[in-house]
């Protein structure tokens, strides 16, 4: 999104928020060490779905969440699975490690008292755009591990950009009492924000250029896939509120098929997503 998009206030604002954000003050969001330890996972050759169920079923709310999201709309298949193996056997140990990390970083990065239904819908963006990364890896067999993970981070910017001006409440109170001009602050500067706090964690470099690019297109192949994903997200009305989605990323991606049968097909995968 160039300047010229944003009044002479959300500019001023933006730049007010830059400025916080880079000064040696910031705290950014951390990066739970639990996340990072999931992210080890895709690592070792020799981890087994027994090995990560055992480490989930520790953790009763985890392993029930596992439990309901193998038995979602995007992962059911004939019979309900009933333990935390069969559901990791449905959804891979990758998609299981994304799960992990979204589990993680969810209270911090997508709970807010004061913009609820904001960081709600930027929850659902973000957990539909990693499910159609996936998606759309799996349907131009593409092997993309990093796939879901790039979709699960790619808007972390927003998030770090809605909680700081939520903490400072009182010096953006006018931005925060007009949606338009907060979404239009929020899109300008989601992945220069994203990039900053990204760049202190260990992220994947794909994933890192996913964060800091999606939206001014490229050529690198997860790049491409995050905005296919992106404009699959929002053809399901599972758009983020900022996101300027790339037009025709979708139908670029998948080359000869038509966008509106693999979004119909995609979309009933969406169906339980408020759960998930
Ligand atoms: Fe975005
Ligand atoms: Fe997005």
């Amino acid at each position: 999104m160039e300047n010229s998009e944003l009044s002479p206030m959300e500019q001023q604002v933006a730049e007010q928020i830059m400025k916080g954000m880079e000064s040696p003050s910031f705290q950014p969001p951390i990066f739970p060490a639990v996340a990072q330890e999931a992210l080890q996972i895709s690592k070792d050759p020799d981890l087994d779905l027994q090995t990560v169920a055992t480490i989930i079923e520790k953790d009763s709310a985890l392993a029930a969440r596992f439990l309901s999201v193998g038995n979602s709309s995007l992962y059911r298949r004939g019979a309900p699975a009933t333990s935390v193996k069969a559901s990791l056997a449905r959804m891979g140990l990758i998609a299981a490690r994304d799960l992990l990390v979204f589990a993680a970083v969810e209270k911090s990065f997508f709970t807010s008292k004061q913009l609820g239904p904001a960081m709600k819908k930027l929850r659902n963006h973000t957990l539909a755009v990693s499910a159609g990364c996936a998606y759309l890896a799996q349907y131009k067999r593409i092997n993309a591990d990093d796939a879901s993970l790039a979709g699960l981070v790619h808007d972390l910017g927003a998030s770090a950009v809605f909680k700081f001006v939520t903490d400072k409440a009182t010096q953006f109170k006018d931005l925060l009492a007009n949606e338009t001009s907060l979404n239009n602050v929020v899109a300008h500067l989601h992945c220069k924000a994203g990039a900053k706090i990204a760049a202190r964690w260990e992220l994947p470099e794909p994933v890192l250029k996913v964060i800091a690019d999606h939206h001014a297109g490229g050529n690198d192949p997860l790049l491409v896939l995050v905005a296919a994903a992106d404009e699959l997200s929002a053809m399901c009305q599972m758009g983020a509120s900022f996101d300027k989605v790339q037009k025709g990323a979708l139908a670029d991606f998948l080359g000869g098929a038509d966008p509106e049968i693999v979004t119909d097909a995609f979309m009933m995968r969406l169906a339980d997503i408020d759960a998930m």
